[in-house]
């Protein structure tokens, strides 16, 4: 399959300034999507993800048997199929989306019939043993293709299971939990880390029951999900690039309203705040138990200071980390990340493909099989980003050009709508030259 390279050119800025709403959070997006889609009932979401990644959500689940519409006024309205999809003899394209291929693999599994997981080149090369061995463990037949996609499941009624997830994933986590769903006895998922917990939260939306711990979550099915309705909050992955590019810029100012600032997921804000940013957080609401939340961030007059991001905090940070890399240049003491060996096997080698471009871009940086020491005080210049077809390493990279001597040209740009198509317009709206 051919797919059409686009290129960007990225010219520095003198300051960010302005206020944004931010497209829905994707992680959400597909919960609420794939929940919907399999409750009873017809639900509505409004500021739905408009990323190419949750459209893939959808289209699996159409294709399964859920009716999916988008009113005027932009809102989704998803109809589910009441607890039991239609099998279908056509593969389900999972397109670029890890979360769908792994999360949807555990809706199926219990279900009666056969189904064919399909992806992109990126996603065929990314790793499902992770999902294999604990619906193996349940009793469902999955086969892989060499540890990867093209992925066959042959559904059956499974077993309960007691599990402890290898690697901190909420991707791995939610595929037990949405096969533990479907099945009698408790299955419970113990991790070290806690991970994002969207469908722990969309799950007790959608009114099943389940009961946590510090390091577990269980739930006792089978059970039976109902519509909501709900306002998707906006997402702070996407903001994370907006913030990062305010934080380099002392007189900067920028405000993010209804962002999405569930715990799990906002350690942004706390490592910017060590670095020296200055962010408050205003108007703190909850929506189907996410909170929901405006930022205002500026910069201190003496630029950033220094930090590390390591252990458990990597794993909460996982999405965040290359724009945190792609900036630590402009920071007096830099950034040094460890424990972030995953970064390796997301849409690309995120860990190799952050350092090749700082590299290209004049920077210093040592890598490390889980991290990268990003010393700073460095000044970049602009050069061509080889993005791999990568979403974040595009935004990342589009907002280390703005602090640069030069333009940059950023290769691949187009794979920035797989998860925030808007990114570049935005980026132009706040960003003065
Ligand atoms: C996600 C979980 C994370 C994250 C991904 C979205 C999710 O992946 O990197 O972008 O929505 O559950 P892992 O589960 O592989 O850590």
């Amino acid at each position: 399959m051919h797919t059409a390279r686009e290129e960007r050119v990225i010219r520095p800025a003198r300051n960010v300034y302005g206020s944004l709403r931010l497209p829905g959070d994707k992680s959400i997006s597909h919960r609420y999507g794939m929940l919907a889609a399999f409750a009873e009932g017809t639900s509505r979401f409004t500021n739905f993800s408009t990323g190419a990644d949750c459209a893939s959500t959808l289209s699996c689940m159409e294709a399964l048997g859920a009716k999916v519409g988008r009113l005027e006024d932009g809102t989704i309205e998803v109809t589910g199929v009441a607890g039991h999809v239609t099998p279908t003899s056509q593969p389900l394209d999972c397109g670029n989306s890890g979360s769908t291929m792994r999360m949807i693999s555990g809706l199926l599994a219990p279900q009666e019939g056969s189904f064919t997981l399909i992806g992109d080149s990126s996603l065929s090369r990314r790793p499902m043993e992770r999902i294999r061995k604990p619906l193996e463990a349940m009793g469902a037949r999955l086969t892989l293709t060499e540890g990867h996609a093209p992925l066959l499941i042959e559904g059956k009624p499974l077993t309960a299971l007691d599990y402890t997830t290898p690697v901190p994933s909420a991707q791995v986590k939610t595929c037990v939990l949405l096969a533990g769903l479907q099945t009698a006895g408790t299955t419970t998922v113990h991790e070290a880390v806690r991970t994002r917990d969207h469908s722990e939260l969309a799950l007790r939306a959608f009114g099943a029951e389940l009961t946590r711990t510090l390091n577990s979550v269980s739930i006792t099915g089978p059970q039976a999900l109902h519509a909501i309705e709900s306002a998707v909050p906006g997402d702070i992955s996407s903001a994370a690039f907006f913030l990062c590019a305010a934080a380099l810029f002392p007189g900067s100012a920028l405000v993010l309203d209804s962002l999405g600032l569930n715990p799990t997921r906002a350690s942004l804000l706390d490592v910017l705040t060590a670095l020296g940013a200055h962010i408050s957080v205003l108007n703190l609401e909850e929506k189907h138990a996410e909170l929901v939340g405006t930022v205002q961030v500026s910069s201190p007059p003496e630029g950033l200071g220094s930090t590390e991001v390591k252990g458990g905090l990597a794993a909460q940070l996982i999405d965040e980390l290359p724009v945190l890399a792609a900036i630590a240049p402009y920071t007096r003491g830099g950034i040094r990340i460890r424990d972030a060996k995953e970064l390796r096997v997301k849409e690309s080698d995120r860990i190799a493909l952050v350092a090749q471009n700082l590299r290209a871009m004049g920077a210093e940086v040592t890598e490390f099989e889980d991290g990268l020491d990003v010393p700073g005080g460095q000044t970049l210049h602009g050069a061509t980003i080889d993005s791999g077809g990568d979403h974040r390493i595009a935004m990342a990279f589009s907002v280390a050009a703005l602090r640069a001597e030069g333009d940059t040209l950023i290769q691949g740009s187009e794979s920035a709508a797989i998860s925030f198509p808007e990114f570049f317009d935005l980026l132009n709206l706040v960003a003065e030259r």
